[in-house]
């Protein structure tokens, strides 16, 4: 959350930046500024929303310089509320040194008293704004600007990704990180920083992944790194493998509904490298275990946030099907927080589109430090997680530039049951018959998908019927439990409707209670083990006069007379149900959104990566 970005050499300061920040602002859309030097002077222009008011604001002004220098920011709001003021960069009292972060200062409170009282006069409600008067208060004393930066870092608590510039040094700027990403760019003349590769990819494709402690110090045609005693390092220049993307809707009117498209794709490539047929094995090489510390293996975790923590839901139901070895399934956030009883002869998958989000960033190296093998399942093979992880299965969805999970989600659950099957076959813990059908079955999911997006005018029927309900409430059973959470977290994300997923047997242990004819009730509903006891719970829900809809593969002629309304899926097999139940609750969420004429893509109050715990 939030993205930073820092420039040095003679393009024009204020495009690349603005450039920058647009393939950053998934990070974040409350507020975005930048500063640049200018004749020694420090320029700022901050604007309030989304980074196009910056844009509007700047798109006459070029910097009159012949070497350029400057830094940008694009906010996701934690201290104080979305204005200007809060805005970053941040700039010390006589506007001498300008700043911007990502990350949370957690002591920033006793710091600010402290300068407080020490006459600073602080205009932001920001943790960050303390840091620049850190460094004006240290630089009385060390006018080295690298000691005064290190000064300053060793009094912050928190999490920090900072770019600085100074009046006084207009060939120089520099950057610092602990526990927030940061790479730095080494272009020919030219020199970057960024919070994230695509921010750069235009200008260079070589890199340098700052570690935790490390301080750069850029200018045009050198970058030098210092670890935490501040002493100069040399560190690994890495080449980005791949192009930049052009961030394109493709003529769809979202990239929510672009991505929701690219489904059937995404799952036809992955099986086509992985799975060739249902006779063959799965050819899944990444996972770093040999067979022998597999056949150990006595306990599986997984852990993730959000959509990524429903893939891990589906992934306990099919591991422990298949491989019959146990699986704790947990939000990172609560993970981290917890006696850890993790150890060796145990796997810790870790699932994360970004492979950045915090929480399960620390729950992964806490588990690591336990001793249990790390596996991330990430769309993002550059991320920090994919970095240190033991194991890594990419995803390979491409970018997903909407803050709504889908294709992403979808390539997830891919991976899992593409592991769960691996793991079968290793421990041979299943027939080599119900091995073949799942694959097969699995082989069909592209299509099934394509039926299933093919037929969209029955959801956006749905949708036109129920867009205007306050209250959503989507229950299923089992496997396809994790999909109505999955669901219901699509819907409030991007339409703000107050949606709960429920295991279709809770809902009479409570929720049931609030059920009237204002709240529909969604049933996943799909023919095997749970079929009967959905319907009954259905009909619970009608009895108290709820509006009923099924999302179901089910041919039972007798639904039509119970249901009100029936979004119908191609028929499946139980077990590989959620890779196509979530398809038409995902176009149901972005229906119902469109309708009420929210900013799909970019809901209110959220970001695509989850930086800060
Ligand atoms: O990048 P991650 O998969 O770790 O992100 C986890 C969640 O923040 C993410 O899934 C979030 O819930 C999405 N907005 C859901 O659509």
């Amino acid at each position: 959350m939030c993205g930073i970005i820092g420039y040095i050499g003679n393009k024009q300061v204020i495009p690349v930046i603005l450039n920058g920040l647009s393939n950053l602002e998934y990070r974040g859309y409350d507020s975005a500024g930048i500063a640049y030097l200018e004749n020694s002077n420090i320029n700022i222009y901050k604007a309030q929303g989304k980074l196009q008011n910056l844009k509007n604001k700047t798109e006459n002004i070029t910097a009159n310089n012949s070497l350029n220098i400057g830094i940008g920011h694009i906010r996701w709001a934690t201290h104080g509320v979305p204005n200007e003021t809060n805005a970053h960069p941040h700039t010390s009292c006589f506007n001498k040194i300008a700043l911007v972060h990502n990350g949370i200062i957690e002591n920033y409170k006793e710091l600010k008293d402290d300068l407080v009282k020490k006459g600073y006069n602080i205009q932001s409600q920001t943790d960050t704004e303390i840091i620049v008067h850190l460094i004006e208060e240290k630089l009385k004393e060390m006018p080295d600007k690298t000691t005064a930066i290190r000064n300053t870092l060793n009094d912050l608590d928190g999490a920090y990704a900072l770019g600085i510039v100074f009046a006084d040094e207009p060939e120089t700027f520099f950057a610092a990180r602990k526990s927030a990403p940061l790479i730095v760019g080494i272009g020919e003349g030219e020199n970057f920083i960024a919070s994230d590769v695509p921010a750069t990819l235009e200008y260079t494709k070589k890199v340098i992944y700052l570690e935790d402690n490390e301080i750069a110090k850029l200018t045009k045609d050198n970058v030098e790194i210092f670890n935490k005693k501040n002493e100069k390092i040399e560190k690994k220049v890495e080449l980005i493998p791949w192009e930049p993307v052009a961030i394109d809707k493709m003529g769809y009117k979202h990239f929510m509904l672009k991505e929701i498209h690219e489904q059937p794709n995404v799952v036809r490539q992955t099986l086509s490298d992985k799975l060739h047929s249902s006779e063959e094995l799965v050819q899944l090489n990444e996972v770093k275990l040999n067979e022998e510390d597999l056949k150990k293996l006595e306990r599986i975790q997984i852990i993730a946030c959000g959509s990524s923590l429903h893939a891990a839901m589906v992934g306990k139901y099919i591991i422990e099907e298949l491989v019959e070895i146990p699986v704790d399934v947990e939000a990172s956030s609560e993970y981290i927080y917890k006696k850890n009883i993790t150890g060796k002869n145990s796997l810790t998958i870790g699932i994360s589109q970004s492979g950045e989000t915090a929480d399960t960033l620390t729950a992964i190296r806490q588990s690591k430090e336990k001793g249990s093998h790390a596996l991330i399942i990430t769309n993002r093979v550059d991320s920090t997680m994919a970095r240190e992880a033991d194991s890594l299965l990419p995803i390979n969805a491409g970018i997903e530039v909407s803050v709504a999970a889908t294709k992403s989600y979808t390539a997830q659950l891919l991976a899992l049951y593409l592991l769960a099957l691996n793991l079968a076959e290793i421990k041979k813990s299943v027939s080599n018959e119900k091995l073949t059908i799942l694959k097969e079955e699995l082989l069909k999911t592209p299509q099934q998908i394509e039926i299933m997006l093919s037929n969209k005018k029955a959801i956006q029927k749905c949708a036109r019927k129920y867009y205007d309900t306050r209250d959503f409430i989507y229950i299923a059973r089992g496997i396809n439990f994790p999909a109505a959470l999955e669901g219901a977290l699509k819907l409030k994300e991007i339409s703000y409707i107050n949606a709960t997923g429920y295991p279709a047997g809770e809902l009479k242990h409570g929720p049931i209670a609030m059920l009237d004819n204002t709240i529909p009730v969604l049933s996943v509903l799909v023919p095997g083990t749970v079929y009967e006891k959905v319907l009954s719970n259905s009909e619970e829900s009608k009895a108290r006069d709820a509006n009923i809809i099924a999302v179901t593969s089910s041919e039972d002629e007798k639904l039509e007379s119970i249901f009100d309304y029936i979004i119908r899926i191609p028929q499946t097999d139980e077990l590989i149900s959620p890779i196509i139940t979530t398809v038409p609750l995902q176009l149901l969420a972005y229906y119902i959104a469109e309708f009420l004429g929210k900013d799909v893509d970019q809901p209110r109050n959220l970001a695509k990566s989850v930086t800060v715990e």
